[in-house]
């Protein structure tokens, strides 16, 4: 696992958590280190190196790798689409973060990729690293059946499109100084961060191999388990806007307040948004009780949602 990166809340999972994901972080690093190619003209390639590479927790990976062995799915696939969604991510960070939307500096412990490298580059480090998602996806040469490789693609594009990421980021702009209540909140936020964390589970589910069907009643409960999950990450996200200090979050904090923004805690405050969130934990571990799986398949899943509402960073 290369320096820089910070396995989600780590020291305070059990275990088992702990050396499952300590493994599954190498795996990743080494593919993305691998695919993520420094050779792309005119310093491109170093961009999207930085923006990827040394940071992040790596959440959504391990979602995508955590859900494949609960469901027995195809290892290659499962770590093509662990690093697909990272790269989905990082490059929504690298817009996130630049002038026109939240105009930050500091991301991962580092300068932000347009202070590092100018606003050009980062929106084609951007643009590139979306489309180098799905070219992993479709390995020309694998073992790794089209329909699942089509799966895969499908479901990431919807988790970033319009329907997902995308539409959610730009309502979080049209709401910028404006009251939001409760269910808007939620559906931007489901939009946004959500919906790229119930892709992660459901990538990995879609690993499955095609001709073993995985029960609908299964996949419906880990579509909840994803949805709740991915919504519980972001109350967490907007809670540790106010309570933690930049240095811990490697990106600066109190900027929601500053810049105006509709949160969870401006909309609920700080104990109920707290109390949401551990709601939402029991909402998903309770998906995870009706998915037929069995519980030693799950246990990687249901340590993940607990350090996700846990976490400190
Ligand atoms: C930050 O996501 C952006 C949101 C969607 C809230 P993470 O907290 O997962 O960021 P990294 O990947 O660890 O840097
Ligand atoms: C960003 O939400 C969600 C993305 C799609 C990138 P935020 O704007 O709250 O994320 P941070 O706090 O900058 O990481
Ligand atoms: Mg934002
Ligand atoms: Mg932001
Ligand atoms: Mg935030």
């Amino acid at each position: 696992m290369d320096a820089g990166v910070s396995p989600v809340a780590l020291a305070a999972c059990p275990f088992e958590l702990g050396s499952w994901s300590r493994d599954q972080l190498e795996r990743v690093e080494r593919a993305l280190s691998a695919w993520v190619a420094a050779d792309a003209p005119a310093g491109l390639g170093e961009a999207m190196r930085y923006a990827v590479l040394d940071g992040g927790k790596r959440l959504r990976p391990l979602l995508v790798l955590a859900a494949s062995e609960a469901v027995n799915g195809h290892p290659d696939a499962a770590v093509r689409a662990a690093c697909a969604v990272e790269l989905i991510h990082a490059y929504s960070l690298v817009h996130d973060d630049m002038p026109c939307m939240d105009n930050d500096v500091l991301r991962r412990g580092k300068p932000t990729v347009h202070v590092q490298y100018g606003e050009a580059r980062a929106l084609l480090a951007g643009d590139a690293l979306q489309a180098l998602a799905f070219d992993l996806l479709t390995p020309e040469y694998s073992g790794i059946p089209a329909a699942t490789q089509a799966q895969l693609c499908r479901l990431l594009a919807r988790a970033a499109g319009f329907e997902g990421m995308a539409g959610g980021q730009a309502i979080d702009l049209a709401s910028v100084g404006h009251s939001l209540d409760e269910a808007q909140l939620r559906a931007m936020h489901r939009m946004k961060t959500g919906a790229l964390l119930q892709c992660s589970v459901m990538m990995g589910a879609a690993c499955a191999d095609p001709a073993v069907a995985v029960d609908s009643r299964t996949t419906a409960a880990l579509n909840d388990f994803g949805a709740a999950l991915g919504l519980a990450f972001q109350v967490v996200d907007d809670i540790l806007d106010v309570v933690a200090d930049s240095e811990t979050l490697g990106k600066t904090a109190g900027k929601d307040a500053a810049r105006d923004k509709p949160t969870y805690v401006s909309v609920l405050g700080l104990e109920r948004s707290r109390a949401h969130a551990r709601e939402l934990l029991a909402q998903a571990l309770e998906a995870l009780d009706r998915s037929g799986l069995s519980a030693e398949r799950t246990r990687v899943l249901r340590a993940l949602a607990g350090a996700v509402v846990n976490r400190s960073s």
